[in-house]
């Protein structure tokens, strides 16, 4: 039927094909059209590479972009760690069912790691170091972010930190610098890669050495990109510094450093967080998103297609031997057109404060968070309380007792000691040796009288 028809167009003209005054009318406006989202789409990762066996700690990987990379991996056979903000959470359990399922790959686990809070951050990193043997680890992908709409007041994490550095930057700085041991302990021949997503608003940052955390900076909430902008700008230059770190690190064997971190400039997407942006956050907004849908569906890719590059940043064999800190954009390395990322002093002084400001917060939130203990405890009532305190001594006394967990001190073996001779006879002694006129006792004074 359609030869048939292609044919009478050639031989009898194209005004014998059905509809054919519409297909003028439109038609190239269409094809224009198609052609303007194909060129939007981006570019396509061409290589691949086997991923069997391979782990992933990934940020970010329950939305977005984060969740096509999850599952472009997982397909192919690597095993997933997703850091989320709770675990507790019945859609993340049917997510991960549903991963597993279609995936075909059930290496795919969820780990409570909620990047708004510095102290969860290292419970997680704490958690994983003290694997022992320690555990294979190919790369960490930092796929989460926190992207605010304008409009809204300044919202600030666990610490009081502005979040989208906080979330974006000074999350994934602790992230990484926490789990270097673990990323160094791999094999010198194993490829291990970390993958930075980063955006080209951070031509819109700025670094200032003197409040980098943007601390005394007043928020201006009709400009939050510049925040956003600010926290992708330092994430790269923490990724140069990272490497250079880590090149300059001296492996036991004597091999050259086998860990990567590269940036990934994915473009824009058509992804929650750009919806969220985009709506600023309202209902009206959002209703403005859903007729203005034609426009981001031509001109903003799938998460899909943002993904390529990420693929393209782990899969591609040659970036194993270039320098790492690249960004990477539609599948190409590019020049980053910041100055600082040519800056290494300013990337050194940035990574080390960044370092100071992590140890300062940390410690104020562990007092605050004792403050807080001590505030909920004295809350309770005195019976509630003088029953947790009886239960938490009993509990200590069972533990120092207990002849299976092994002495903190010596008094703590005494104390065992002394409960398991109760628990045999009062009387007895408990080693026979002491016992008078036992076997071993004399044997052991007849062998003394020997010699
Ligand atoms: N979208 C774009 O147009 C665009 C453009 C350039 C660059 N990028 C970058 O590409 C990356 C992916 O963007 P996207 O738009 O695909 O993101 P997205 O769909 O908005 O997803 C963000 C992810 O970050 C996670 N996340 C946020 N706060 C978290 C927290 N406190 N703890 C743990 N996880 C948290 C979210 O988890 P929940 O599921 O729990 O919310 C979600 O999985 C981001 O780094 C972004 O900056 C995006």
């Amino acid at each position: 039927m359609p030869v048939d028809i292609i044919h009478n167009a050639v031989v009898n003209g194209p005004e014998i094909i059905p509809g054919w005054p519409y297909i003028k009318a439109y038609g190239p406006a269409v094809l224009g059209l198609a052609a303007i989202k194909y060129y939007f789409r981006g570019s396509m990762n061409t290589w691949e590479r086997d991923m069997h066996g391979k782990v992933y700690i990934v940020t970010g990987g329950t939305s977005g972009l984060g969740s096509e990379l999850v599952k472009e991996l997982a397909t192919r056979g690597a095993q997933i760690i997703l850091l989320v903000r709770t675990i507790e959470d019945n859609w993340l359990e049917e997510y991960v069912d549903d991963l597993r399922e279609t995936t075909n790959n059930f290496m795919i686990y969820a780990e409570q790691c909620d990047l708004n809070s510095l102290y969860s951050v290292r419970k997680f990193a704490t958690k994983w170091l003290d694997n022992q043997p320690p555990r294979r680890l190919d790369g960490i992908l930092c796929c989460a972010a926190e992207c605010l709409p304008v409009g809204k007041t300044r919202q600030v994490t666990e610490e009081g930190v502005e979040r989208q550095i906080g979330i974006n930057y000074l999350a994934h700085y602790h992230l990484i610098t926490l789990l270097a041991p673990a990323l160094r302990v791999q094999p010198g021949d194993r490829d291990v890669r970390v993958v930075m997503a980063t955006c080209s608003s951070q031509s819109l940052g700025e670094v200032d050495l003197e409040d980098l955390l943007f601390e005394n900076k007043r928020y201006n909430k009709n400009k939050p990109y510049l925040w956003y902008g600010t926290s992708k700008l330092l994430m790269g230059l923490f990724a140069k510094e990272f490497q250079k770190r880590c090149d300059e690190y001296e492996r036991k064997d004597k091999l050259p450093c086998n860990i990567k971190i590269n940036l990934v400039n994915p473009g824009m997407m058509r992804s929650p967080s750009t919806r969220r942006f985009l709506s600023m956050g309202t209902i009206w907004g959002l209703l403005l998103y859903v007729l203005l849908f034609p426009i981001w569906y031509i001109f903003f890719k799938h998460p899909y297609e943002g993904q390529q590059s990420f693929l393209f940043a782990l899969w591609a064999p040659f970036l194993a031997k270039m320098d790492g800190g690249q960004m990477i954009s539609e599948c190409k390395v590019i020049r980053p057109s910041r100055k600082e990322f040519k800056d290494t002093e300013l990337q050194a002084a940035i990574f080390d404060q960044t370092e100071e400001l992590i140890t300062k917060l940390e410690k104020q939130s562990a007092i605050e968070r004792k403050k807080q203990e001590k505030k909920n405890e004295s809350k309770k009532p005195k019976e509630q309380r003088l029953q947790e305190a009886k239960e938490k001594h009993l509990a200590q006394l069972k533990k120092k007792q207990d002849i299976h967990e092994i002495p903190a001190s010596v008094e703590e073996l005494d104390s065992k000691l002394g409960y398991l001779r109760q628990s045999i006879q009062p009387d007895m002694p408990l080693f026979p040796e002491s016992v008078p006129g036992s076997s071993t006792s004399s044997k052991k004074k007849k062998s003394k009288a020997k010699k």
